[in-house]
């Protein structure tokens, strides 16, 4: 398999490249692309043409879209711009994958459901509240309608290392407040699953290997809060929540945000993929490597 991945340097997609090189007995060829210049790494500025263009010439069987604009706020300040890389680049990637009879593997979010009626299972009917969330599922429409060998894995916050700790705000933005002389805020309200990365690769890769198509839910097990999960990791790490004030009510912020859109995942674990670990568990097992990075 020659495996083309876009947001290949992001979050998510370090650990997809991760995993794709650890697995055995398949072997994959990775195609890394990101939008801009890097060592290593195809650049294609994919709200361009002829970014377009750089990832149709390349020599690919299967394509995982990660790259998107994933902060609800920006989406909603700068519509023109969230489609244009999470609806328009999808739907151009969806017809090449489509055309040169490719696998096409699209990552998208809970925050298509509303999250007034969880859990969400696959087939329920998507109604997002912000435009984060109604351009995924925009993306998602293209993928369906255009690209026939087509799967769309729905993940909720994530949290991981391998991109490099910056880039994890549930990571590095907790403990920088944690570490604050002065007082900061942590809702309680709005229901989380935090969700680590290097499961959600793992899940990619159970999900092509077993040529899955259609849609799959993959979410951790922990359902928590901002201010929770700060008291989780203020245990683990050995810090104080003298500093951190607890809000009843979530602040106002320039998009909405579902309140609870906890993603059912019977689908994927009845095909075998089995239960990711508890929050803490896993926060354990990074601990060193996390200490090391900060
Ligand atoms: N993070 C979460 O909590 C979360 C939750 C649910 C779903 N998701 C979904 O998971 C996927 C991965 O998210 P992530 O957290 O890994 O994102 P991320 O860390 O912000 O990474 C975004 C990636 O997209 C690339 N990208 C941005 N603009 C681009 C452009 N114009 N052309 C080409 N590539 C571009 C970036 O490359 P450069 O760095 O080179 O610009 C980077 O590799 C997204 O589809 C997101 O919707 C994320």
């Amino acid at each position: 398999m020659k495996i083309l991945i876009t947001g290949a340097n992001g979050l998510l997609g370090s650990d997809i490249v991760h995993s794709a090189a650890g697995r055995q007995p398949q072997a994959y060829e990775i195609i890394k692309a990101c939008s801009k210049p890097s060592a290593g790494f195809l650049s294609a500025d994919l709200t361009t043409e002829t970014g377009i263009r750089k990832i149709s010439e390349s020599e690919w069987d299967t394509l995982i879209h990660t790259a998107a604009w994933r902060n609800p706020d920006q989406c909603d300040k700068d519509k023109g711009g969230a489609h244009r890389l999470n609806a328009w680049s999808t739907e151009q990637l969806a017809s090449e994958a489509a055309n040169r009879g490719a696998k096409m593997l699209y990552i998208s979010t809970d925050y298509v459901f509303p999250g007034t009626n969880p859990p969400y299972k696959e087939n329920n009917n998507p109604s997002p509240v912000n435009y984060y969330g109604e351009s995924k599922l925009l993306g998602e429409k293209a993928v369906l309608n255009l690209c026939a060998d087509s799967c769309i894995l729905r993940i909720p916050l994530l949290y991981g290392t391998r991109g490099g700790l910056a880039k994890s705000d549930l990571l590095a933005g907790t403990l920088k407040a944690l570490s604050s002389e002065k007082p900061r805020t942590m809702e309680d309200s709005i229901v989380r699953y935090p969700t680590y990365t290097g499961d959600v690769a793992e899940a990619i890769f159970f999900l092509l290997e077993k040529n899955a198509s259609g849609i799959f839910h993959f979410s951790g097990q922990d359902k928590t809060s901002r201010y929770r999960i700060t008291a989780t990791l203020a245990k683990i790490f050995g810090k104080s929540m003298k500093n951190i004030v607890r809000l009843e009510e979530a602040p106002k912020t320039e998009a909405l945000r579902p309140h609870d859109s906890h993603l059912g995942m019977e689908k994927i674990l009845s095909m075998g993929f089995p239960l990711p670990l508890p929050f803490d568990d896993r926060m354990r097992s990074l601990k060193d490597e996390i200490e090391q990075a900060l």
